[in-house]
């Protein structure tokens, strides 16, 4: 079959491998109609993530059609079409027992700290992802499901990661009726984030990032309010002016380690690897955020010290929430929405790229390159 491969920091090519095949009887093999990269999978491909291996396959948000089951698979059959959340997850330990999917104890021997996701590294239990024809999805019986008949492939793949993780991030903000909620990051995670907090009550929804097509997509996607932090000296100061001095109810980080906006923060993480990655975002949102106020954390940051003003979070009275998204506990209200018409997801993919050219599809999107929002990448075998 043809995978996404790893090579390297900057280098994924797409090569031939061996169709996975049932290892467990709970597996599944399912030949993947749809996957997506995620700006998750850019901290990969740039190299930030430790034991991230050559030969690794990519990919944690995907759609496709069960090929063949384990014998002790009850839930799914051959021909299903499903949706597979980025968790891979055992169902029944202590934190899969309280919801906690993405905290599962039983599928990744490399950490404590983190369950496991499929084409994350072996950091992440070393799963291979779904850019590829066909993807190996163990605890089968737990983690898909079928794909309701109503819901458009496109729209399904994106419950698997990107949708399924903004809802989460206004979820984690607990945002109350009128609130103020800022949101650093318009990339898929802060676009959807923004779009939720108003399902969840808010007031004002105000989006920050230095990309103005993205900023673009926030003002008609997501009707949000819209700050270019790259067009003002400070943007905390530009938070503060807009929110009457006081600051934001809730802010929502959904931009993570590799943020910019701080040339010293960039050159002690991403160059001198002094710190486990730039907490610019992180900082603006301390900084931005009222006093008592809560952030949301759906940035991914690395294991290493960053240079985080904790301080200020602590004396401010901060609440802060944050965790890899448990994405199947978000489907049956996602389900609503999307139903319902108050949401297409698939309005922010901007590219559909052929598997063979997946290489061309993440250097674009870690450059941001032809205005791209979220690409989508389309195996040969579909
Ligand atoms: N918690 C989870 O379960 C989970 C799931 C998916 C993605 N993520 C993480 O969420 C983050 C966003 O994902 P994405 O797919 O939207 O990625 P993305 O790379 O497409 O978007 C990130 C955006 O942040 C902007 N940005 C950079 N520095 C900024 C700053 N200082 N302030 C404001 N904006 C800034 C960028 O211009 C970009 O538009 C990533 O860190 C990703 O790893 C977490
Ligand atoms: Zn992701
Ligand atoms: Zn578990």
């Amino acid at each position: 079959m043809l995978a996404m491969v790893y090579r390297g920091p900057y280098k994924v090519r797409v090569e031939e491998k061996d169709i996975p095949t049932v290892e467990h009887p709970n597996d599944a093999i399912v030949r993947v109609t749809l996957a997506a990269i995620c700006g998750s999978d850019l901290h990969l491909y740039h190299g930030m993530m430790p034991d991230t291996r050559v030969g690794h396959t990519f990919g944690h948000e995907f759609i496709g059609v069960v090929e063949q089951v384990g014998s002790s698979v009850q839930n799914l059959k051959a021909g299903d079409r499903v949706m597979v959340p980025f968790n891979v997850y055992c169902g029944s330990c202590y934190f899969c027992a309280r919801g906690l999917y993405s905290n599962c104890h039983n599928v990744n021997p490399n950490a404590t700290a983190v369950g496991g996701i499929y084409g994350y590294s072996h950091t992440c239990g070393g799963y291979d992802g779904g850019q590829a024809e066909f993807v190996r999805v163990p605890f089968a019986d737990v983690g898909p499901s079928v794909i309701p008949e109503w819901l458009d492939d496109e729209d399904a793949l994106l419950c698997t990661d990107a949708l399924a993780t903004g809802y989460f991030g206004a979820q984690l903000g607990d945002i109350v009726e009128g609130d103020t909620v800022a949101v650093f990051g318009a990339g898929p995670v802060g676009l959807f984030a923004a779009k939720s907090a108003w399902f969840m009550g808010a007031g004002r929804v105000i989006v920050i990032d230095h990309l103005d097509y993205r900023l673009e997509k926030a003002r008609e996607f997501a009707h949000a309010e819209t700050f270019n932090f790259g067009k003002h000296k400070d943007i905390v100061l530009e938070m503060k002016r807009a929110t009457g001095y006081l600051g934001a109810d809730v802010v929502i980080d959904a931009v993570g380690a590799e943020a910019d906006g701080n040339l010293l923060q960039h050159v002690t993480s991403a160059k001198l690897k002094l710190q486990g990655g730039s907490p610019v975002a992180l900082n603006w949102a301390i900084d931005s955020v009222r006093k008592g106020g809560t952030i949301s954390v759906m940035g991914a940051y690395g294991p290493m010290f960053s240079a985080v003003k904790f301080g200020d979070a602590m004396n401010k009275g901060l609440t802060l929430n944050m965790n890899q998204c448990p994405v199947k506990r978000q489907w049956p209200r996602l389900f609503e929405h999307i139903r319902d018409g108050h949401l297409k997801p698939n309005d922010i993919v901007t590219h559909r790229i052929p598997l063979e050219h997946v290489d061309e599809g993440y250097h674009m999107f870690s450059a941001k390159l032809d205005n791209m929002i979220k690409p989508v990448i389309v195996p040969t075998a579909s």
